[in-house]
């Protein structure tokens, strides 16, 4: 039976003698790992026998106002490995790396390290970097080495901390092109609302010319909340408008003054066709509350963010919010390569942190706030 439990000065012998059994080259010294017993910025737990005898360690070093974890040590004593520990260790890690509110937990390793990449990729770890001579030679040659990261936080279902859907996941989707973000996001409602296109690639395109402002910044129009709460009442669901202006959306992101009344022209031909089916478009601040009591009664909001917090380009772009707690909003996020993240399971349930959402949510100098409220009818 091994337990876990923070390092004692006490144990720094065993420790030491084990790093450089295991890394004779590239060693951690004694003094560094001194430091990290009472470093605030860092944990470092050692592996226990029934008896206390050290069987391994690990160290998470953590910088103020990042949200990255650096995995900085994982090791067992070699009589004690290969039985399950080194995963559990990791698992122990990555707690320790949430309890601190860490979005991001990263670690390198030698690319002859098969056994740990192993393990790593097991629990979830992707592959984000590979970086040449790394370590220090031994015998002469450097070795490379690959970078790897975890997003930590996940939506649990059902558990009661957060809101949001209970019983499954809301699907991903990817959008095909780039100005279809919000088509896909509303693709992804239908489905989970038991109302999944039978052919989601053509239906994203039509989506998108129903709900188009025709003109957006550059490129081809994207979709307005109008438009597209048009599209999804139209498609059997149930949805609601909110926005803190009545005035046009986006018209500032286009010069020519014929773009700008087309624009109108489109808004306001979608508003007439809601309020005649008393689909309602609230004009007011859609707060965080308002959003979680919509999520609390089953709703799923997609909402207009600029991408500005995540890559520094002030680009509209429609994401499915699925679920809120005290810490995160939940968002599926249809697009391929504008927020840094990997691969589609990581941009489903995405974390983002409640202050960057407050600063994301919102397009344009005026802040334009634009969400559509869904839910399956009654
Ligand atoms: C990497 C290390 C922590 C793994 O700990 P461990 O207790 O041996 O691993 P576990 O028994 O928990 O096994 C976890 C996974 O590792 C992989 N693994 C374990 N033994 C392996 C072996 N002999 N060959 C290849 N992969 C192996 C497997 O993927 C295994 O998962 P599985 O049991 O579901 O197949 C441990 O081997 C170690 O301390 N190595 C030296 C230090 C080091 O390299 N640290 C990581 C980089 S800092």
């Amino acid at each position: 039976m091994i337990n876990f439990i923070p390092a004692q000065v006490s144990h720094l012998d065993a420790v030491v003698a084990l790093e450089q059994g295991t890394f004779p080259d590239d060693a951690i010294s004694r003094r560094s790992f001194r430091r990290f017993i009472d470093a605030p910025s860092a944990d470092f737990y050692v592996a226990v026998d029934a008896d206390e005898s050290v069987q391994g360690y690990t160290v998470l070093l953590y910088r103020n106002s990042t949200n990255l974890a650096r995995l900085y040590a994982l090791v067992l004593a070699p009589s004690r490995q290969g039985m399950g520990y080194g995963r559990k260790l990791l698992q122990w890690a990555e707690h320790l790396a949430d309890e601190r509110h860490c979005l991001f937990l990263r670690t390198e390793m030698a690319t002859s390290n098969q056994r740990a990449e192993q393990l790593f990729r097991g629990e979830g770890f992707r592959l984000i970097e590979l970086r040449e001579a790394y370590y220090p030679p031994s015998s002469g040659q450097s070795t490379d080495a690959l970078v790897m990261q975890k997003l930590l936080p996940r939506y649990e279902l059902g558990d009661d901390s957060g809101v949001g859907a209970t019983d499954e996941y809301v699907p991903m989707l990817t959008q095909t092109t780039e100005f279809t973000c919000g088509p896909a996001s509303l693709l992804m409602a239908m489905d989970y609302f038991d109302r999944p296109s039978t052919d989601p690639a053509a239906e994203e395109l039509e989506i998108w010319r129903e709900a188009t402002t025709i003109y957006m910044t550059s490129g081809h129009g994207g979709c307005g909340p109008h438009g597209l709460a048009r599209a999804a009442y139209n498609r059997g669901l149930s949805a609601r408008v909110e926005v803190n202006t009545d005035s046009p959306l986006f018209i500032e992101s286009v010069r020519q003054v014929q773009k700008k009344d087309v624009m109108q022209r489109i808004q306001a031909a979608d508003m007439n066709f809601l309020q005649a089916q008393g689909v309602p478009i609230n004009v007011r601040d859609y707060t965080l509350e308002l959003l979680k009591e919509d999520l609390a009664n089953g709703a799923l909001v997609m909402a207009l963010i600029s991408t500005y917090q995540f890559d520094g380009v002030r680009a509209p772009h429609w994401v499915l919010i699925c679920a809120a707690d005290d810490d995160f909003v939940y968002i599926n996020d249809p697009d391929y390569d504008t927020l840094p993240w990997e691969s589609s399971t990581q941009r489903q349930y995405l974390p983002i942190p409640i202050a960057t959402f407050n600063k994301a949510f919102g397009y344009g100098g005026r802040k334009q706030k634009a969400a559509v409220v869904l839910q399956a009818i009654k």
